[in-house]
């Protein structure tokens, strides 16, 4: 499963991919204005920043709802860097650029998955990724995760090449679901990464393997 870590912050992405295990990373606009980040050259500049940090792909997400609007702000998006991805809302609009966008080349991710029948029909047009949300599921007492498995099998069913990237993904569980399922991809924040990495069992052990050292070479 590809890792993505879902920011805009550059010193996040930063220690994410000094770990070794980023692949890549998703943006919205919420999370580039929570960093400050407003403007259109501005947004445009730290699209670019975060392509010079991770050698990956970057979703980029398009403000415009309409067709004409989407195909003119994806295009100039994924003129920015080679690895930019253009986020584009599932509404019937976005499903319609998407399939225009596929036969160019670009690459698509559709965001804002809530059900099966958007991911199917983004896979129809073609998407390269879906972000279905599924931390925003379980907010209203749905589940999230049984949506990724949904998705998964209908896309296994037909072998559609559109990936699953599992979004508003919110702990470690979370991820570990993922994995088992068999998402293609997940993006999540910084410290639910970072926590795959802790057990108590792994820090006690560690104490006592250091303790145990310092006694023997004293
Ligand atoms: C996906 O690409 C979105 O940026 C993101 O995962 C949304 O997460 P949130 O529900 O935590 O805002």
């Amino acid at each position: 499963m590809q890792f993505f870590i879902d920011t805009a912050n550059l010193d996040e992405i930063k220690e994410a991919n000094d770990l070794g295990i980023l692949d890549g990373v998703t943006t919205n606009p919420s999370l580039m204005a929570k960093e400050g980040i407003t403007g259109e050259e501005n947004i445009m500049n730290h699209y670019i920043s975060i392509c010079n940090i991770v050698d990956g792909p970057v979703s980029a997400e398009v403000n415009a709802t309409d067709f004409e609007g989407i195909v003119k702000e994806g295009t100039y998006l994924a003129t920015l860097h080679k690895n930019i991805v253009v986020k584009v809302p599932m509404v019937l609009d976005g499903i319609k650029a998407i399939k225009y966008f596929s036969k160019k080349g670009i690459k698509t991710n559709c965001t804002l998955i809530f059900s099966a029948g958007q991911a199917l029909l983004a896979a129809k047009a073609g998407a390269t990724y879906i972000s279905p949300f599924l931390g925003r599921l379980d907010d209203i007492s749905a589940n999230g995760l049984d949506l990724v498995a949904q998705i998964r099998t209908i896309y296994d069913n037909y072998a559609f090449d559109t990936q699953i990237l599992a979004a508003s993904v919110r702990h470690p569980m979370h991820i570990i679901h993922c994995a088992e399922i068999g998402s293609d991809v997940m993006t999540g924040p910084l410290k639910a990464i970072k926590a795959l990495a802790s057990h108590p069992l792994t820090t006690s052990g560690l104490e006592q393997f250091l303790a145990d050292f310092k006694k023997g070479n004293q």
